[in-house]
């Protein structure tokens, strides 16, 4: 990994087409830097461009001006293959749709293993790692399960394990409690809190929870796509 911001965003801008020929500035000159293994919450009302910034982060939407790196890459000049490596290698992600980032017809067991990039270790050391991923976010008793038979907040946890499966140096979630009750969300907290001090992964979590953001090192507010820092409390 490199020494560098983990994230590197310089006045970017995104805007959507519309159908009836307006358009929506989602970002507006948004400037953000996140530091290796820091832990930051983005807030802000519906509709403000906090899942549009993840996306931009994530590689999956090219935004219309301005500059992104992630772990030290340019994300600008990168063909699609050269993308998908750089979210191989680095991210980690849990979309606000979690199932668009699961297999549907494999098990929760598979989805995680499958998720797995390090070749290191022995199988058997992989399988309790999995198993370890799973229970964390109490899934063991579904290892077994089709993703598609998952509910909606387990499959959100399970996106979270096949995310952290690879040991990412960044871990993009969009709001990752949103579908759980406060103790299963706070279970959920807890493994994200958990990467970062054991193996320092930096996060980027989109919150409506003001319980996620205070733990988290600063919180970065957007309004109309504008991006305002807070003080940093980590
Ligand atoms: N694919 C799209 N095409 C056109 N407009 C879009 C698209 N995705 C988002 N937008 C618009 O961009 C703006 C920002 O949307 P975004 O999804 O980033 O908001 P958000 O802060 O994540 O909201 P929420 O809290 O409701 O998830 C909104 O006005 C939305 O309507
Ligand atoms: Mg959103």
């Amino acid at each position: 990994m490199s020494a560098g911001p983990v994230v590197r965003c310089e006045g970017v801008t995104h805007v959507y087409p519309d159908t009836d020929g307006t358009e929506v500035v989602a970002l507006d000159a948004v400037d953000l830097e996140v530091a290796p293994g820091q832990a930051v919450a983005l807030v802000g009302p519906s509709g403000s461009g906090k899942s549009t910034l993840l996306t931009v982060l994530a590689g999956l939407v090219r935004p219309t001006a301005g500059r992104v790196s992630v772990a030290g890459t340019d994300l600008g000049g990168l063909t699609e293959r050269a993308l998908l490596g750089v979210r191989a290698r680095s991210l980690g992600i849990v979309l606000q749709t979690p199932g668009r980032n699961l297999l549907p017809y494999a098990s929760a067991r598979r989805n995680v293993t499958f998720a797995q990039r390090s070749a290191g270790g022995t199988r058997a050391e992989r399988g309790r790692e999995v198993d370890g991923l799973l229970e964390a976010v109490g899934l063991l008793p579904w290892a077994g399960t089709a993703a598609r038979h998952l509910s909606g907040g387990q499959q959100q946890r399970l996106a979270l394990a096949v995310a952290l499966a690879g040991d990412p140096p960044l871990l993009l979630a969009d709001e990752p409690t949103s579908q759980l009750d406060r103790a299963t969300g706070e279970v959920v907290l807890e493994l994200m809190v958990r990467a970062r001090e054991e193996r320092g992964t930096a996060l980027v979590v989109v919150t409506h929870d003001r319980e996620v953001s205070r733990r988290l090192d600063v919180e970065h507010t957007i309004h109309d796509g504008r991006l305002t820092s807070g003080p940093d409390r980590g």
